[in-house]
């Protein structure tokens, strides 16, 4: 018997509810296949932060660097700023463990509705492969004369050749094992040095892919495109604050953020990847246990299918959509009375059959 060892971090809000209806799921499935996840857990969070004023412990990287992947809820919370709870824990995991890749995939699934009146499962098909380590999130830049009438911020975004390169490249590559289109979301015509070195490495790339159609769009109209005809759309490739907003986008018309999944994956594996929600801990309904766990059931099977377990990551998949196609129980985003643990005890038995 196998086994993988998992950190989990729960984290803030909706986060501590969804992970636990995920592990439910997730060990059951592995449990069918003849496996085990070996969970261990870590309490960092915006209450850490209030109890202790870190997020992390200062060698919080060096503990999770052993593990084979990691589970995450959500971070960040109303009382703690959120460049300090997620500058303290999210993005230096994503960075220390070179998790360029943050893979958004989105389905239309089976019982659920889309706000794009007509549109079909397969026309709703897409993933956002969003720039995960560099671009318009970086440290450098400043804010001056505090407090002054000519008060004023500067952000520097970094792109370099070979993380832009990447990531188009991966781009390419998922885009070989889909239907064959790519589509990079770019700003060339307003931002003036980023984005057209970022046009200029995708076409680069994009001439060592004959096979694969590939296109570029602002990313504003890229936006209205994504609503007006998503058909259109399979890979869209984008820099981490394009890929930002267009997965939240893409999940909204793939019937909301309680559905969409993501991987922030090392490809190299080199490192552990990190699996969590699209969504954030979702302060607004935090406390109520009515959260929706499909999102992070689903970020456990990209998980699953990484760590190499095909098998049960299907089973996962197939249990979520069997469950949302009864439509018997669902959470109050999909329209039923539902809590958080009714819905993954519902995933779970599924699972076991
Ligand atoms: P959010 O994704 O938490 O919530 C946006 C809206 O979607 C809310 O109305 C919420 O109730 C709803 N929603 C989200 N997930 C849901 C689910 N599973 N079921 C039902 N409804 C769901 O975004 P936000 O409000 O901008 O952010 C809240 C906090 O989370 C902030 O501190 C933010 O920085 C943080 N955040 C963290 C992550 C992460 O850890 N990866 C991602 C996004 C936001
Ligand atoms: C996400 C989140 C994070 C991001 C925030 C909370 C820093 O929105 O994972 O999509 O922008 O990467
Ligand atoms: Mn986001």
């Amino acid at each position: 018997m196998s086994g993988y060892r998992i950190a989990c971090v729960p984290g803030d809000g909706i986060g501590v509810d969804v992970v636990a209806e995920a592990r439910k799921v997730l060990d059951a499935a592995v449990a069918a296949h003849g496996s085990s996840l070996e969970w261990t857990d870590f309490d960092w969070s915006c209450e850490r932060y209030a109890r202790t004023g870190t997020m992390m412990p200062e060698d919080g990287i060096e503990q999770l660097s052993g593990f084979d992947a990691i589970f995450l809820g959500a971070v960040g919370f109303p009382g703690v700023p959120d460049h300090v709870s997620l500058w303290g824990l999210l993005i230096p995991v994503r960075r220390a463990f070179a998790q360029y890749v943050n893979l958004r995939p989105v389905r239309l699934l089976p019982g659920t509705s889309t706000v794009l009146a007509g549109r079909t499962a397969e026309e709703l098909e897409m993933v956002i492969v969003r720039e995960n380590s560099e671009g318009e999130y970086s440290t450098i830049g400043g804010r001056h004369d505090r407090g002054r009438p000519g008060e004023f911020a500067v952000q520097e975004a970094v792109f370099t050749r070979a993380g832009v390169e990447r990531i188009i490249r991966y781009a390419f590559d998922l885009a070989r094992t889909r239907t064959g289109r790519v589509c990079s979301a770019t700003k060339s015509n307003g931002i003036i040095h980023t984005m057209p070195f970022w046009d200029e490495i995708f076409a680069e790339v994009a001439a060592d892919y004959p096979d694969i159609a590939s296109e570029q769009c602002h990313i504003d109209a890229l936006a209205a495109r994504m609503v007006e005809r998503p058909d259109r759309l399979d890979v869209v490739v984008g820099s981490n604050l394009f890929g930002d907003i267009l997965s939240d986008l893409a999940a909204a018309v793939t019937g909301g953020l309680g559905m969409a999944p993501s991987g922030n994956i090392n490809p190299p594996g080199e490192y552990p990847s990190m699996f969590e929600a699209v969504h954030g801990s979702a302060p607004d309904i935090a406390g109520q246990g009515i959260a929706n766990p499909v999102a992070q059931i689903l970020a456990g099977a990209m998980m699953l299918e990484h760590l190499g377990e095909t098998a049960a990551a299907a089973a996962v998949d197939a249990a979520v959509e069997t469950v949302l196609a009864e439509g018997v129980v669902a959470t109050p985003d999909l329209g039923g009375k539902a809590t958080t643990t009714e819905l993954g005890d519902a995933i779970a038995a599924a699972v076991r059959g």
